[in-house]
């Protein structure tokens, strides 16, 4: 099968494509041909490792200290189930799957193994009838995290929401999450973007390279910094003084992604009644993977960077 290899550390040229042998799934395993993937923040992370020492160590350790552990990158697919081993109760062949590889990585190929049950080497869940592959790797990724911190605030109808990096992965589907519980959404990207958050369900929108402060008179029951600690602006330092007395600032770094797919169930089933649309920016094909890391490294996609396969 082809598949994308990053056998070190380093900028995205050291991804190669190259022919390998097809895993053969084990009795307890699903064996899926990938037709989605994403490129996410989270694999340029690992394949460039550029991190300040405090991450870098526990990060080499776990991926790999002089090399990567896991020769096949790729954290999220879409696909279909080819064979299901004996001991799968969940999915049967010809299942239309979603979901995370966790530590065990391998989306960037044609073929990928997993296991049904949720554990740190990823979760698996039907994917919405109504969307395409692509666009379900893309809501696997940004629901996954969306819905784990969105769930942290007490959302009720007119609660008043702060997404901060809107026009991102995560951003697009907490919008989209905030509005479906009733909350009035304050959409915070660039000039560029500010079209985009609105057709996506903001009630209003800031923009972060011309505004600096949030108005004194408007409070917020909860703010959800979506693009993580290592984006900022002057606004997003400000945004903490802008909560309600019982507000709440959530960092999307604040804590470990959760592999769930009862979470991944949830969101299939938002999506099949319309109330989550994925964000596609671009999509690339495995032989254009390094062109793909190259974009999504420049820090601006909106949504979700698509590998089809
Ligand atoms: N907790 C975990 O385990 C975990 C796992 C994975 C990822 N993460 C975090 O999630 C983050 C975001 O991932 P993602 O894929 O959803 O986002 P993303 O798609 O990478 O975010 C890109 C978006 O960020 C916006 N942006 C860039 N700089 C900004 C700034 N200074 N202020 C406001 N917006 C800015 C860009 O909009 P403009 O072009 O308009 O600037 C762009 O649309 C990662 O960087 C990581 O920190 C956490």
């Amino acid at each position: 099968m082809k598949a994308v290899i990053c056998s070190k550390y380093g900028p995205p040229e050291v991804l190669q494509l190259k022919e390998v042998d097809k895993p053969v799934p084990k009795q307890d395993e699903v064996l899926i041909r990938i037709h989605a993937s994403i490129v996410t923040a989270s694999d340029i992370f690992i394949r460039g490792s550029r991190l300040p020492l405090l991450f870098w160590i526990p990060m080499r350790l776990v991926m790999g200290f002089t090399r990567p552990r896991k020769t096949i990158p790729g954290l999220v697919l879409a696909g279909e189930i080819i064979s299901a081993g004996t001991k799968i109760q969940r999915f049967k062949q010809g299942d239309q799957v979603f979901g995370l590889t966790g530590f065990t990585l391998g989306a960037h190929a044609e073929y990928n193994c997993m296991k049904e049950t949720d554990s740190m080497h990823g979760c698996l869940a039907l994917k919405p009838r109504n969307l395409s592959y692509e666009e379900s790797a893309v809501l696997a990724y940004g629901g996954l995290l969306a819905m784990q911190f969105m769930e942290k605030a007490a959302i009720r109808p007119g609660s008043k929401v702060l997404i901060y990096g809107a026009s991102g992965n995560t951003g697009t589907i907490a919008i989209q999450l905030a509005r479906h519980m009733g909350a009035e959404v304050t959409a915070v990207t660039s000039t560029s973007n500010l079209e985009l958050v609105s057709m996506l369900g903001a009630t209003s929108v800031i923009d972060y390279t011309r505004v600096d402060r949030l108005s004194q008179e408007v409070k917020y029951d909860f703010i959800l910094d979506a693009v993580g600690k290592m984006k900022t602006s002057k606004l997003k330092v400000n945004c903490k003084k802008a909560l309600t007395p019982h507000g709440r600032y959530v960092s999307i770094d604040d804590e470990k992604l959760a592999l769930d797919s009862k979470r991944l169930d949830a969101i299939s089933s938002l999506a099949a009644a319309g109330s989550l649309k994925p964000v596609i920016d671009t999509c690339f094909s495995l032989e254009e993977i390094v062109q793909a890391h190259k974009y999504v490294e420049r820090g601006h996609k909106i949504g979700g960077v698509v590998i089809k396969i």
